[in-house]
């Protein structure tokens, strides 16, 4: 069995490849050649915390995993992150365990490349400006998935706490410097979104972080952050403006999606108003942007298949180099 850390994974796997991976698992689930059961959540009451197992099976890569994330509030006083997460890998042939993989920095590149895969099939070509809504954990592989799928000139940052942004843009225009894209902290929702051709919110909001009226033709837009009934990041007035509408998961979508099932409820959009999944794009069934000026929105609440796509690549890599820590159980 393969032990794969964060620098493991660095060292194999870019963001331009987790963006292709992640069109693979888009594919994939799209055409039924994934299944991702519901996730199954324990609660933890004597420890305030939860445990969710979220499995899935890839038929075409002959993989089956399970992430394990769990969210312990109280781990903050002790020094631990509060939302652990870990990749179980299994053999698709055996059945056998085969890696254990870093689950945060997981989760963060394939969460960032599912935007960035949607990005880099629905934004113009053209796009030089970008806006991203949240500094957190997830804030990072989101803004470098933005480079990686365009050419961006400036990418304006906002998040609630002004000084996290300002702190967080700094960093990232050292780390991300290959891109050459100016990365500054913006002082409104306003600013950030004036003239921005790409938008990535990915924040803990339970309601909408910028004003829909704003948003110019032909901006894409990527809902990231909300993943209950009751959340919303994305405004009922860009829903209803959007031109298409796509999902990484329709089922899910339609369940677990506050950006979408609130204006349904409202009755500002139905349900014929979602263009389809990303993966449909992927497989040429339906069209993806075909108008310079369209507004297009993806949302995601994201599935088990991408870790698993993501993480049976990654291993192949890593076992291909020599690289990981094996050991015998
Ligand atoms: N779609 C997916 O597959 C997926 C995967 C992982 C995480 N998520 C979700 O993404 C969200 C962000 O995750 P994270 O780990 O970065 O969270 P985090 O708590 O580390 O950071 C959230 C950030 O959002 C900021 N924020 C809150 N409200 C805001 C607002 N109105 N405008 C601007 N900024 C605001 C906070 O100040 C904070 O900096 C969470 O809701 C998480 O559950 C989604």
């Amino acid at each position: 069995m393969l032990l794969i850390s964060k620098a493991d994974i660095k060292k194999v796997f870019s963001m331009r490849d987790a963006i292709e991976a992640d069109k693979t698992a888009f594919e994939m689930y799209s055409d039924g050649k994934a299944v991702a059961p519901l996730r199954t959540s324990i609660d933890v009451p004597r420890y305030k915390g939860q445990n969710l197992f979220m499995p899935a099976y890839v038929e075409g890569l002959d993989s089956t995993g399970v992430k394990i994330v769990s969210v312990f509030p109280g781990n903050a006083s002790r020094g631990k992150p509060v939302v652990p997460a870990t990749m179980v890998l299994l053999d698709g042939e055996t059945g056998e365990v085969c890696s254990l993989i870093d689950g945060t920095y997981l989760t963060q590149l394939r969460t960032g490349a599912a935007a960035g895969a949607a990005s880099d099939m629905l934004a113009r070509e053209d796009s030089k400006a970008g806006a991203l809504f949240g500094t957190g954990g997830q804030a990072a592989t989101q803004l470098e998935a933005m480079l990686a799928a365009r050419k961006l000139e400036r990418v304006r940052v906002y998040d609630i706490d002004f000084d996290k942004a300002r702190e967080f843009a700094a960093r990232m225009q050292s780390e991300l410097k290959q891109y050459g894209a100016e990365i500054v902290p913006a002082s409104s929702p306003a600013e950030a979104v004036d003239d921005a051709d790409i938008i990535t919110t990915v924040t803990t909001s339970r309601n909408p972080v910028f004003n829909g009226t704003l948003v110019k033709k032909g901006c894409h837009i990527n809902g990231v952050g909300a993943y209950t009934p009751e959340m919303q990041e994305l405004d009922e007035r860009l829903i209803a403006r959007a031109d298409k509408i796509y999902v990484d998961a329709r089922e899910a979508a339609l369940e677990e999606a506050g950006d979408l099932i609130i204006p349904m409820r409202k009755g500002i959009i139905d349900r014929n108003r979602i263009t389809g999944e990303l993966g449909e794009v992927v497989l040429g069934r339906i069209a993806g942007r075909e108008k310079a000026d369209e507004i297009t929105v993806f949302k995601t609440v994201g599935f088990a298949v991408l870790d698993v796509v993501a993480a049976k690549m990654i291993y192949d890599r890593v076992l291909q180099e020599g690289l990981g820590q094996k050991v015998e159980l």
